[in-house]
Parts: structure tokens; sequence; C-alpha cells
């Protein structure tokens, strides 16, 4: 949640912020701006709204300077506007501050400077930072920084600039990422690699509690006290090409088409093309001690807390093992028991959700051991974690998240025969029959793709102008109509409800004679009783969308529309009922005018708690 790019080098800086910038935009899009050392001093442009009003604002009044720092807004403070934005100056502007997080106790701290003397010209919390080390600085940049960092409080990363230091930025890291990029005559400062990936690939992750100083022939990195710290450079392998639109009109269509491709990917490092093996080897739990727990706890938020909630199907079916989970923002508030035996697998693909990692740190705390699921080598969640296992989706960069939930669905699929095979849970019959069927599914999912797409465009004319939307399914599939809901109120500002089919009677049945009501119903457990859902909402007026298995014709009675998928077993079936969820909310917000890749007052990476 926002974006800092940070340059000090050789050339001239603000092309660097600019296109830094350009690629962090998903971190936060309503306000920009850039600060340069230049000549005559701190040269400091901001603009509310995406970066396209900085650049126009920059239009033949560029500033000049080969060190800089620019950032990319996503508002917890004050509303989106000019003075809100960041970088924010101290009283005389010699000190410049850009900031990803929150100051908690920005109030008391604003409380103290404002009866020093202090003008405050922002209603944000980030703006104290530069007065207080205005206020601390004595002639040594760093000295200052730890002086202020011993006084506030909160989560943060910092980029900063002091006039009376050239070529110097310095970063500061405390549960908010920042990346250094480490090039020839220049190094950068970063919240997320994809920003300085045109200009070098070797990065240095700073840990917790890290400040680094960055020049262009040199960077060092020291802890809080003013201890030395060093690491191996890590060698990004990933390309660019993934952040690049390849010719579709959104990131979002581009990452809902890609991820047959992803999936297969994902299953290509644990599932033998031909053959039926199985293969963890690389997880750093082995199977005694996978078999050793005896309760699965699965953290994480959003569209990961959804895959979490399908996960438990599978890990409950096919392992046996009891699995409880938590939305991490509520467990780390809670008084959960963990213990040694429970396996905590926290999920998140920009591995840097600040809830999911505070959870992950609680659930360690309490005595379990943590696996990570990330799409991000290097995240915090992976460095933290006891384990990981990573997706393969690449980067994604639409805000709403597709390839990265499959993926996840994917993996945790494979994961789940894992353990039913380390614990003997699971026959070898049926292990093999559902590997058989894992192969096929990234084929399934284009045949969906392609086949779904017009019958979806219908739907989607035809109800685009609603207020409403009800999501419903059962079993592996009830999370997929919480994710077919949130991917519609997210994109398309459509309002939308998921729920499980079984608790619509308890209440929701009373919206839907005016609400048109998606139902997942294809085979499985829970079809009849599923059926028996959709003819009660049917016998009362509701309008209903259908997602079924091909050659189930038995409920096109009850359907506006009915969208026949492909036959898998029903603990595969999620990777492909969500498709035309994912394609149906796309349809409505392209139809309606909506910014698809960045819906309003949202970001991708959520930093904040
Ligand atoms: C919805 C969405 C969010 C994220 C949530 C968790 O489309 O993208 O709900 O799923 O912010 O993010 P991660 O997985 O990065 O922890």
């Amino acid at each position: 949640m926002c974006g800092i790019m940070g340059y000090a080098g050789n050339q001239s800086a603000l092309p660097i912020l600019l296109s830094g910038l350009q690629r962090l935009e998903y971190r936060g899009y309503d306000s920009a701006g850039v600060v340069l050392q230049t000549a005559d001093g701190l040269a400091c442009i901001k603009e509310s709204g995406a970066l396209g009003e900085l650049r126009k604002l920059l239009d033949g009044h560029a500033p000049e300077g080969r060190c800089g720092l620019g950032h990319t807004r996503w508002a917890t403070h004050g509303i989106p506007s000019r003075e809100n934005a960041h970088p924010h100056l101290s009283c005389h502007g010699e000190v410049a501050v850009i900031h990803n997080g929150v100051i908690e106790n920005y109030d008391s701290l604003k409380r103290e400077l404002l009866g020093k003397g202090h003008r405050f010209v922002s209603q944000t919390d980030s703006e104290v930072l530069a007065h207080l080390l205005e206020d601390a600085y004595a002639g040594d940049p760093v000295a200052a920084v730890r002086a202020v960092l011993s006084r506030i409080k909160g989560y943060f990363a910092f980029g900063i600039l002091f006039q009376a230091q050239p070529d110097t930025l310095i970063g500061v890291r405390f549960n908010n990422p920042l990346v250094v990029g480490l090039g020839e005559g220049a190094n950068y400062l970063a919240s997320d690699i994809p920003a300085i990936l045109p200009y070098t690939r070797r990065v240095l992750f700073l840990e917790e509690r890290e400040i680094v100083v960055v020049r262009p022939e040199s960077v060092v990195v020291t802890d809080f006290a003013g201890a030395p710290r060093t690491r191996a450079p890590y060698q990004v392998t990933w390309d660019l090409a993934e952040a690049s639109k390849e010719g579709f009109p959104h990131f979002m269509l581009k990452e809902i088409m890609e991820q047959p491709r992803a999936v297969r990917a994902t299953f290509s490092g644990h599932v033998s093309p031909e053959g039926h093996n199985l293969s963890f080897a690389d997880l750093a739990l082995s199977a005694e001690r996978l078999a050793g727990f005896t309760r699965v706890l699965l953290l994480a938020c959003g569209t990961s807390w959804h895959a979490a909630l399908t996960a438990k199907y599978g890990l409950e079916e096919l392992a046996g093992l009891p699995t409880d989970v938590q939305i991490a923002s509520e467990f780390r508030y809670g008084d959960t028991p963990v213990g040694a035996s429970t396996l905590a697998i926290a999920i998140s693909q920009s591995g840097e959700t600040s809830d999911t990692l505070a959870a992950l740190r609680m659930a360690r705390e309490r005595g379990g051991t943590v696996l990570a699921v990330t799409n991000i080598v290097g995240s915090s969640l992976a460095r933290e974690a006891d384990a990981v296992l990573y997706t393969r989706a690449g980067l994604e960069v639409g805000v709403a998240a597709t390839k990265t939930y499959t993926t996840q669905l994917a993996l945790l699929t494979l994961f789940a025969l894992h353990l039913g095979r380390v614990r003997g849970t699971l026959p070898e019959d049926r292990l093999v029959q559902l590997l058989d069927q894992v192969r096929g599914v990234p084929d399934r999912m284009e045949q969906v793709l392609s086949q779904t797409a017009a019958a979806v465009g219908e739907c989607a004319e035809r109800y685009r102008t609603g207020y409403n939307f009800m999501f419903i399914g059962r079993r592996y599939n009830y999370p997929n109509a919480f994710e077919g809901a949130l991917k519609l109120k997210e994109i398309s500002y459509i309002h939308a409800e998921g729920y499980c089919a079984g608790e619509m009677k308890h209440g929701p049945l009373a919206l839907v004679n005016n609400v048109p009501t998606v139902a997942i119903a294809v085979q499985g457990r829970t079809y009849d009783k599923m059926r028996s859902n959709i003819e009660v909402i049917h016998a009362r007026g509701g309008v209903l969308i259908l997602l079924v298995t091909e050659g189930d014709t038995s409920l096109d009675a009850f359907g506006r529309f009915v969208i026949p998928l492909p036959a898998v077993d029903e603990i595969l079936s999620p990777l492909l009922t969500i498709l035309p969820l994912q394609l149906l909310a796309y349809q409505v917000a392209v139809r309606n005018g909506k910014n698809v890749d960045q819906p309003r007052n949202l970001a991708k990476s959520v930093t904040v708690e």
C-alpha cells in the first residue's frame, strides 16, 4: 500500500522515478509526488489523482537532479489531495519524507511539534516525520533518523532525503516492505521489485528494523541500533514482460486468461507430466513432521481467505485433519489456542499483507509451525515462515486477484493430497484417480474460458444496471460464491453477497425476488440439496443464473442463463466454477465504464492494518 521509489545515481532522476512509480501504481493511485535534490535545494512536486495528473504538472516544469524519491499514495490519514500527497517537507524544506504505513501516535507528536512552532500543511500522519527529523538533525542524518525512530509507533517504510546530504537516500523498514536495487553507478530504493526491474535484477530485501543509506556507489545497511547488517543480494529471475498487458485491454482480463498457464506452472512443480508422482521434495517439512500434526489452522485475508475456506474441505476429506479457517485480522486479536501439533498455513499472494504477517507471528508465538503459501519469492511471509510453498502465477497487476487465487486453490489441493498420502488417510487408487484429473485441469480451464465468454457477456449486458447480486454455492463451491460476489463488488461497485446456499432460508431468501442469484450447481455431494435451494428461489420469482455440469439439462427450467462446465471431481471443480464468475465481474465493470485494474479506494498490497 503506497508505492515508494528512490534513485541515487549519475542520470537524471525524474524519468526513472516516474517509470518506477508507473509500475507501482497498483499499490495506490489516489495521488502521487516526487522530490529531487537540485542545485537550488529540494524540489517537491505533487498532485492528487493518478500518476498521469502528476506527469501533466511536470510537463515543462521538470526539476533536474540525480537523486530523488517518488511516491504513489493510498490514503489512510487525510483525504486524497495535493496537500496530503507525499513527499512531505519540513518547515524549512530541508528534509523530505515519503511513507508507506501508519504512524499511530502521530496526533500527540503533532501537538508537541505545533507547540514548538512547526507548521503543518497536510492532515496526514506522515508529515510529523519530516518535522521530527528537522528537530533531530544535528549534522548526522542517520543519527537523526535513529532518534526519531525511538519516538514513533506504528508500522512503516520510509524514504528520506536531507538537503544537506547530496546524493543520499535513506530508507527505513519496520513492518512494511522495502527493497534496494543494486546497479552500476546507481542504486535504487523501492517498495516492490517491479519498480526497479528495468534497471537491475540484483536486489537486497531489507529486514525488519533496518536502515539503509543508498548512494550512487554504495549501499550500507544497519539495524536500528547502528550495528552493520550484511547479506548476499538476491537475483531476480522473473521477467517484466509479465507486467505488460500484451494486447489485452486490461491486466485483469490478461490475468484471467492466463490462469490455465499459471495453474499448469503451479502443478508442474509437484506433479509429474506422466505417471502418478506427487512431489513436495523442496518443502522444508518432512513427511514425518507433516504426519505428526493433529490440526491445521488456515490464516488469510480477502480472496486468499476464500482459498483457505475451500482448502479446509480438501484437508478434511483427503487428510482427515481438523481444519480451522480464520480471517487473519480477527485471529490476531483473538485467543485461539495453537500449540505444537498445529500446522498454521498463512496464505497471501503478496506475502506482505500486514494482518496475515501478524497472524503468522502470533501462530508461531503460540507454538505452531508456520507454512507460508505465497506468490512472491523473498516476500516477508516467505522469509518469516518455517516453510514455504510458492504458487507460480507470475506477477499479478490487476488489483482484483484472479490468477493468484486459482493457483492458491491448485496448490492447496495438491498439498491436501500430499498430506493425505503421508498420513495414510488417502487410498492409493483415489490418489491416482485425482492426479489423473489434476493433469487435465488446465485444459478444462481453457475450455471454460473460451466456451463461457459469450454467455457471460450476454448475462453481463442483461444485469449490468442492477443494484444487487446474490451468489450461492455449497461445500467446495460456497467460497467461490463469496469470491464471485467480492469480484463483482470490488470492480463494478454493484452490491453483491456471497452465501452458503443452505443458509438462504435463514434470512437472505427475503431478498431474492428483486435480485439475480448466481448459483453454482455442479455435480458433487450436495448437488441434490443445491437443486432444492434453486427450486425454492425459483418458486419465489427469483432470477437464476446457473453454473451446471455439462450434460445436466435438468436445471434448465429454473435458470434465465444456464452455463455448462466440464465434469471434474468436486474437489477440483472450484478451479472451473470461478472462471465465469471472474469474467462476469469483468464484463459488468467494463460495460459500466469502471477502471477494472484500479478500482476506487483499493490497493493491491494491503500493508496497513
Ligand atoms: C481481492 C483481493 C484482496 C486480497 C487481500 C489479501 O480481489 O485481491 O481481497 O486477496 O487483500 O491479499 P494477499 O493475498 O496479498 O494477502
